[in-house]
């Protein structure tokens, strides 16, 4: 009741307060490419579509006197303590949302102020060393686009290891690009790649197969990585020698199959995140949520991450009940960064978090534990 009485009443919000409030507000403060871009999807986004509305065929079963009065939402993950169930999604190029600034950084500051950990993309506009400074102690993983270059990979991974990352997330939906025509229609985009190569043109190996420095040749710099940035030829034995590099935790990004996690859970990887990158890769797919139960079950003990579609805080509660250990949001606050820069994407998540914590409080369930299968009914 406090929001009524001492929040909202006699000042408008200046942020929106509601999903599609935001992505209107987003819309007006993009390009049309740079819309085009973050908003897109796969062929006619019908899979991108499908991963709101699947959520709308689950519903929460709200239980009466369950004890909610105080709500504790934090999990554990690879024995370490997160405060939220809640992470932000590796969004590459997240800079073009905030031409002037750095976008890496700025969501890596919002990370630190809200305490929500943050995975951050190979795929960035400045060096992973430099996000993960920015981060303080707020957990961050390291995604990684694994490259058609064993050393680079190797330098790649040792560096977040250094910087103080503390998962690696192997995303492997995304061996090519997708078939995506907003983006096909857009005749030139030439900030994209000069917005995310930090983590390459910062890398010695990288470096050293140019023949003159990125900064000297930065167009050898992009053709290289055009060359190196997909790894068509990556298999399932392959996961032995991702392994064989680092103590730290590994997840596989992009498994949607139960057969998948449970390869993957056998080939040593540490956690799954299921997700089809937001409806960006393929069209024609499942909605993400729809594959989620038989990935947690596969996946035994193996924490599942869970992202594509989350719009608000219940998806992330139905996700949780699902069985997801944490849920993880893209689109959202790259439109947060858009339209307010840090404080934008502060105000996503605040308003996620609490939307999450007063939907736990409303419907009965005091922990994400509580929060099981048994609080979900299909809607008929
Ligand atoms: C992404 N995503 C993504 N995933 C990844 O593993 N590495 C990356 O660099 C990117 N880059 C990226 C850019 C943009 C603009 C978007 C929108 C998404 C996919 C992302 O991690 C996540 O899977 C989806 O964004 C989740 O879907 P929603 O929340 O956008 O519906």
């Amino acid at each position: 009741f406090g929001i009524y009485f001492n929040g909202l009443v006699g000042q408008k919000p200046t942020l929106p307060m509601e999903y599609g409030a935001l992505e209107r507000a987003a819309e007006a403060a993009m390009t049309e490419e740079v819309w085009s871009y973050v908003a897109g999807g796969a062929g006619n986004e019908h899979t991108q579509r499908a991963n709101v509305t699947a959520f709308e065929r689950w519903g929460l079963m709200p239980r009466m006197l369950a004890g909610a009065a105080q709500r504790e939402l934090g999990v554990e993950i690879f024995g370490r303590q997160l405060p939220t169930p809640l992470m932000l999604a590796p969004v590459g190029v997240i800079g073009i949302c905030e031409p002037e600034g750095h976008g890496d950084l700025t969501t890596a500051r919002a990370a630190a102020a809200t305490g929500v950990p943050m995975i951050a993309s190979t795929l960035m506009q400045d060096p992973l060393e430099d996000v993960a400074a920015a981060l303080g102690d707020t957990p961050g993983w390291f995604q990684l686009y694994p490259p058609n270059d064993r050393e680079l990979t190797e330098s790649l991974v040792r560096r977040a290891e250094a910087a103080g990352y503390q998962a690696i997330v192997i995303t492997l939906d995304t061996l090519a690009l997708g078939w995506r025509p907003r983006d096909l229609t857009i005749a030139s985009f030439p900030q994209l790649t000069g917005l995310c190569l930090a983590n390459y043109t910062s890398d010695p190996v990288f470096r050293s197969r140019l023949d003159a420095p990125p900064e000297e040749d930065p167009q050898a710099a992009t053709g290289l990585w055009a060359r190196i940035f997909g790894n068509q030829s990556l298999s399932w034995d392959d996961l032995a020698w991702f392994r064989s590099l680092t103590s730290l935790p590994i997840l596989l990004k992009g498994i949607c199959s139960p057969d998948d996690a449970r390869r993957a859970v056998d080939a040593g990887m540490d956690g799954i995140y299921c997700s089809n990158h937001g409806g960006r890769q393929a069209n024609g797919g499942l909605p993400a949520i729809d594959c989620l139960a038989d990935v947690v079950d596969a996946a035994g003990d193996a924490p599942v991450i869970f992202d594509s579609g989350i719009r608000g805080g219940p998806d992330v509660v139905k996700a949780l009940a699902m069985g997801a250990r944490a849920v993880a949001v893209g689109r959202p606050y790259a439109y947060g960064l858009a339209v307010g820069g840090q404080e934008g994407i502060e105000h996503v998540l605040r308003s996620l978090l609490a939307e999450i914590d007063l939907t736990m409080a409303v419907d009965g369930y005091p922990t994400i534990a509580s929060l099981t299968r048994d609080a979900l009914r299909p809607v008929r």
